[in-house]
């Protein structure tokens, strides 16, 4: 059974798409097999791997949709893995599904379908809490958050993690966040450190290694219909990728350096639950959103001192500790 990961965050241009593309030609690379699913309207993962969502005529909104079954609708694409192409169509299938009963669940019983062919499925998700990330994170054993690394980017993150824990008490209770991938990562600047260092100390969770650095190779790959993976195989980006997709391989969350300036060190740097387990296993509880009471349990003890989250400083957890305890740590409620 495949391995689901939701690449998650509802701010655009994160790179989110641009994870699941460069990731998914990796993990293809280490011989894996992978299907890509974009369930953005905006479908730009479906175009940055070659297809023009403007002609395609079966896409992901059929399956959501109860109409087609996802074997019919999956292309191969250059880059090595499948892909159940969006269109634009995506948008109306929001209003659909919210009249329908198990609306949420859609996408994972089509998965459910294909999924024995398949190592890896990552999920594109759109930039929106809505009900097609709802669908993206209750189809998936695991989320990644691809993160800029810049002032606020942290504001929409409790907002985020109140979804991901609202969809483990409602509609995926094995759902664990792996962790923030830094994105548009700076190297030159201690900035990027420090809001990463931020995000992890707020909030708790693991932060990848090793970074993605911004580079300009990134906004060349897409014109081509294919990753930086072939466009610019040797390029930072493209070795950044690969040593994170050696890391969902092994299915390990240790193993490199915390320090976010290294680059290529492979592996992810996390706490000691993020890493990598089948959706059957339940040795690994999921991961506690600060604030947030389990279900049919007391409110869960600041998250801070479950383990030591990769690049904190001591000073950092005591501090995020305290501010858990004292309530200081914000969790957003609209949506
Ligand atoms: N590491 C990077 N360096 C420079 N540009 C990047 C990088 N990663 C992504 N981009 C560019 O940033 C833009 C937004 O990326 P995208 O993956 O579409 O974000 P999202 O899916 O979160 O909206 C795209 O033009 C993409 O080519
Ligand atoms: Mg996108």
């Amino acid at each position: 059974m495949a391995r689901v990961f939701a690449v998650t965050n509802q701010k655009g241009g994160v790179a989110k798409t641009t994870s699941v593309a460069s990731l998914g030609a990796a993990l293809s690379e280490l011989g894996c097999r992978v299907l890509l699913v974009d369930l953005d309207p905006q479908a730009c993962l479906t175009f940055s791997l070659g297809l023009d969502p403007d002609v395609i005529e079966l896409s992901v909104h059929d399956v959501l949709l109860g109409r087609l079954s996802p074997g019919l609708v999956v292309r191969r694409t250059e880059d090595g893995p499948d892909l159940l192409p969006a269109t634009i169509e995506l948008a109306g299938c929001e209003a659909v599904l919210l009249s329908r009963t198990g609306r949420e669940h859609a996408l994972r019983l089509a998965l459910a379908e294909i999924d024995e062919r398949y190592d890896f499925i990552l999920i594109d998700c759109p930039p929106s809490l809505g009900i097609l990330t709802i669908n993206g994170l209750t189809a998936a054993d695991e989320v990644i958050i691809p993160l800029q690394c810049e002032t606020l980017s942290h504001r929409g993150v409790g907002q985020l993690l109140d979804t991901v824990h609202d969809v483990q008490r409602l509609t995926n209770a094995e759902l664990r966040v792996r962790g923030v991938l830094p994105t548009l990562f700076d190297a030159r600047t201690a900035h990027g450190r420090a809001v990463l260092a931020d995000v992890s100390a707020r909030y708790a969770v693991a932060v990848l290694q090793p970074p993605i650095a911004r580079s300009v190779r990134f906004a060349e790959a897409p014109g081509s219909g294919r990753s930086i993976l072939t466009t610019a195989r040797r390029s930072r980006g493209a070795t950044a990728y690969r040593a994170h997709a050696r890391a969902l391989l092994a299915g390990s969350a240790t193993g490199a350096a915390s320090d976010p300036r290294r680059e290529g060190g492979g592996g992810a740097v996390a706490r000691g639950t993020a890493g990598s387990t089948p959706r059957t296993a339940s040795a690994v509880p999921p991961v506690p959103v600060p604030g947030s009471t389990p279900p049919g349990g007391s409110p869960a003890r600041p998250p801070v001192a479950a383990g030591v989250v990769a690049g904190m400083t001591a000073g950092a957890v005591v501090g995020a500790a305290a501010a858990a305890a004292a309530g200081t740590v914000s969790r957003a409620t609209s949506r």
